[in-house]
C-alpha cells in the first residue's frame, strides 16, 4: 500500500513538473531565416508585384475560416465544432482591440507556423499552422502586409471558445504540438519549377492535407509531403469523407486533366460538383488564383497519380473503384432506368418512388443529372462512399454550388429533411447507393437522426 501510495505521489509530482515545464520553458519560435523556399526552383506566378500580396492570402485561403457565414470579410466568429468542444476562429482584420492590430510581424509569423497567439497563448490546430510551417518568408511578409495595410479595421469580438476540461487548458496544446509540428520551411521534391510550385501550394498555403490526410488517435496528420504514402490518401472532417487524392480510382487518376482543372476553378464538372468544406476552398481560394496556379496544382497532383492522371473518357468509378472505360457501364444501370422509366408503383419499392417523386426531377432516371449543372449520381463517388455520411447529409441539407467566375449561377439542391421522415430518408439513400451501377451497402433509419440540425 505504501509503495503504491509514492508511486501516486510521484505520478502527481511528475504530472505536476510536466505542467509547469508547459508553462514556463521558454518557447522557441521559429525564425525567418528558416521558412526559406528556393525561389529560383519555383515557378512563382507572374503577377504585378503590388498584387502579390493579396494572391498570397488568396493562396493560403485565410478567408474560408475567419469570416463568419453573415460576418464581414476576416472579422472571425466562425465556428469550428470538435469532440472536445467548439473554437470560433479569431478576428484578423487589423483592429487594435478585437483583431491583430498590435500584432507586429514577428507576433504574426509565431502565430502563423508556430500556433502562438500575440500574447504567447497557445492556438488551437483548427488553425493549420502544422501546414503553414511551410510557407515561405516571403508570402509571411506578404500575408502581413496585406492583412495590416489592406484589410479594413472592423470591432467584433468572437464568442468566447467552449472547450470542455482539460482542452481548454491551452498551455496542452503545446504538449500537442511537440508530436505534431513538422520542421519548418518547403523543399521541392521535383526539379521541374511547375511540379515545385504545386507541391508548394498544396503542402504549403493551400493545406490541402489538413483535410485529405488521414489523423491518428492525436489528431496529428499522416504525412505532410507525398514521400509518405498517407498523405492525401483520404481524410474525414466531422463524419463527411473526404476523398483521397491519390491511387488509381483517386480523381487526377480516372479525372481528366481539364475535368480536374474545371473541379477545382468553378467547383463542378462532368462527374461531380463540390460538396460540404471543399466549397469553401473553391469559393475563397481556387477560384481567385491565377491560372497558373491552378495549372501548377492539377499538375502535381497529376504526377502523383500512379497512372500519371486519367484521360478524357475516366470521369466515372464504379464502387468498386474500377474504372469503366465507356461513361457508364450499360449493362449495370439499364435495369434501373427501365425500372423508373416505366414507373408502375407495383413494381418499385418504397426508396425508388421516393427518388421519382423527389430527385428525378434534376438528377434523371438514368442518374446522369446533366453536365456542371446537376451532378452525376451513377458512379458517383459521394454516393457510393463507405461512409454515407456525404449522401444522408445531402439529402437532409441540400447542396449549393458556389457562385464561381467562371460559373457565375448558383445553383442549390433542396434540403429535404422536413419533407422525409429517418425510414424514408434511409430508404432512399439505400436505393441510390445501388441503383444504376452504384454498389455500396444500405443504410439503417436509426444512423439518420444524428445528422439532423
Ligand atoms: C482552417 C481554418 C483556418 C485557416 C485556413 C486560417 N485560420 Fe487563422 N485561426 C483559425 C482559428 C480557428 C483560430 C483560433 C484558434 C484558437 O482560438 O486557438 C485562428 C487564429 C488565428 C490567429 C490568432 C489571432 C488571435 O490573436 O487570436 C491569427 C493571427 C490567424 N489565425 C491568422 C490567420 C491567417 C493570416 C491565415 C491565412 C494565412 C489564417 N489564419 C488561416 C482558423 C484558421
Ligand atoms: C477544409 C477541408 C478541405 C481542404 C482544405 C481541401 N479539400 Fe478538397 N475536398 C474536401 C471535401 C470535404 C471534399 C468532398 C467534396 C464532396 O463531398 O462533394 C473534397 C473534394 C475534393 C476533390 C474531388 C475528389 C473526388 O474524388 O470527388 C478534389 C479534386 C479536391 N478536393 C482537391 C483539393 C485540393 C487540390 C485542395 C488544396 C488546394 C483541397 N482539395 C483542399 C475538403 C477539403
Ligand atoms: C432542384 C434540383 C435538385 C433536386 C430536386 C435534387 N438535387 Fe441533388 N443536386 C442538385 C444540384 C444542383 C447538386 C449540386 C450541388 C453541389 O454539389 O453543391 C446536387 C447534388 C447532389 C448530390 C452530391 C453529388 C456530388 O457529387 O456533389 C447528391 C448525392 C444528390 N444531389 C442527391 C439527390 C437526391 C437523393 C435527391 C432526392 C432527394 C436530390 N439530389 C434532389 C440538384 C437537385
Amino acid at each position: 500500500m505504501r509503495l503504491f501510495l509514492r508511486i501516486v505521489a510521484g505520478l502527481v509530482l511528475l504530472g505536476l513538473l510536466v505542467v509547469v515545464a508547459l508553462i514556463l520553458w521558454p518557447l522557441r519560435l521559429t525564425a525567418p531565416e528558416r521558412l526559406t523556399v528556393a525561389d529560383d526552383a519555383m515557378a512563382w506566378p507572374a503577377v504585378e508585384k503590388e498584387d502579390y500580396p493579396r494572391l498570397a492570402v488568396v493562396a493560403a485561403d485565410c478567408a474560408a475560416c475567419h469570416t463568419a457565414d453573415d460576418g464581414a470579410r476576416f472579422a472571425g466568429g466562425r465556428a469550428f465544432p470538435t469532440p472536445m468542444g467548439t473554437i470560433y476562429s479569431s478576428n484578423i482584420t487589423p483592429d487594435d482591440e478585437t483583431g491583430i492590430g498590435g500584432y507586429t510581424l514577428d507576433e504574426f509569423r509565431a502565430a502563423l507556423v508556430d500556433g502562438v497567439r500575440g500574447d504567447g497563448a497557445h492556438l488551437y490546430p483548427a488553425m493549420p499552422y502544422t501546414n503553414y510551417r511551410k510557407l515561405a518568408e516571403r508570402d509571411v511578409a506578404a500575408i502581413y502586409d496585406y492583412m495590416m495595410n489592406q484589410v479594413e479595421p472592423v470591432r467584433n469580438t468572437p464568442p468566447e471558445d467552449e472547450m470542455t476540461f482539460p482542452f481548454n487548458l491551452r498551455f496542452g496544446i503545446r504538449a500537442w504540438k511537440w508530436v505534431s509540428l513538422p520542421r519548418p520551411g518547403f523543399t521541392a521534391a521535383s526539379d521541374d519549377p511547375v511540379l515545385a510550385r504545386g507541391a508548394y501550394l498544396v503542402e504549403g498555403p493551400e493545406h490541402c492535407g489538413a483535410c485529405h490526410s488521414p489523423r491518428n488517435a492525436l489528431f496529428v496528420q499522416s504525412g505532410y509531403d507525398a514521400s509518405d504514402p498517407d498523405f492525401l490518401s483520404g481524410g474525414e472532417l466531422n463524419g463527411w469523407p473526404v476523398p483521397s487524392l491519390r491511387g488509381e480510382d483517386g480523381a487526377p487518376a480516372t479525372w481528366s486533366e481539364q475535368a480536374l482543372t474545371d473541379y477545382l476553378r468553378t467547383g463542378r464538372n462532368a462527374a461531380s460538383g463540390v460538396g460540404g468544406e471543399m466549397t469553401l476552398v473553391v469559393e475563397h481560394s481556387l477560384q481567385e488564383l491565377p491560372d497558373s496556379d491552378v495549372a501548377a496544382i492539377v499538375a502535381y497532383l497529376r504526377a502523383l497519380a500512379p497512372n500519371g492522371g486519367g484521360s478524357d473518357d475516366g470521369l466515372l468509378v464504379t464502387a468498386d473503384g474500377t474504372r469503366a472505360g465507356a461513361l457508364r457501364d450499360a449493362q449495370d444501370s439499364t435495369g434501373t432506368i427501365a425500372m423508373l422509366s416505366a414507373a408502375d408503383p407495383d413494381e418499385m419499392e418504397l426508396g425508388a418512388r421516393l427518388y421519382l417523386d423527389n430527385c428525378s426531377g434534376c438528377h434523371f432516371s438514368d442518374g446522369d443529372g446533366s453536365d456542371s449543372v446537376v451532378p452525376r449520381l451513377d458512379g458517383n463517388r459521394i454516393v457510393n462512399a463507405d461512409s454515407p455520411v456525404g449522401l444522408i447529409k445531402t439529402i437532409l441539407d441540400g447542396a449549393e454550388l458556389p457562385s464561381t467566375h467562371l460559373a457565375p449561377y448558383a445553383l442549390a439542391m433542396p434540403g429535404f429533411a422536413d419533407r422525409l421522415d429517418d425510414a424514408e430518408v434511409a430508404e432512399l439513400a439505400s436505393f441510390v447507393r445501388r441503383a444504376w451501377s452504384n454498389d455500396a451497402p444500405p443504410v439503417e433509419a436509426d444512423a439518420i437522426g444524428q445528422y439532423r440540425e
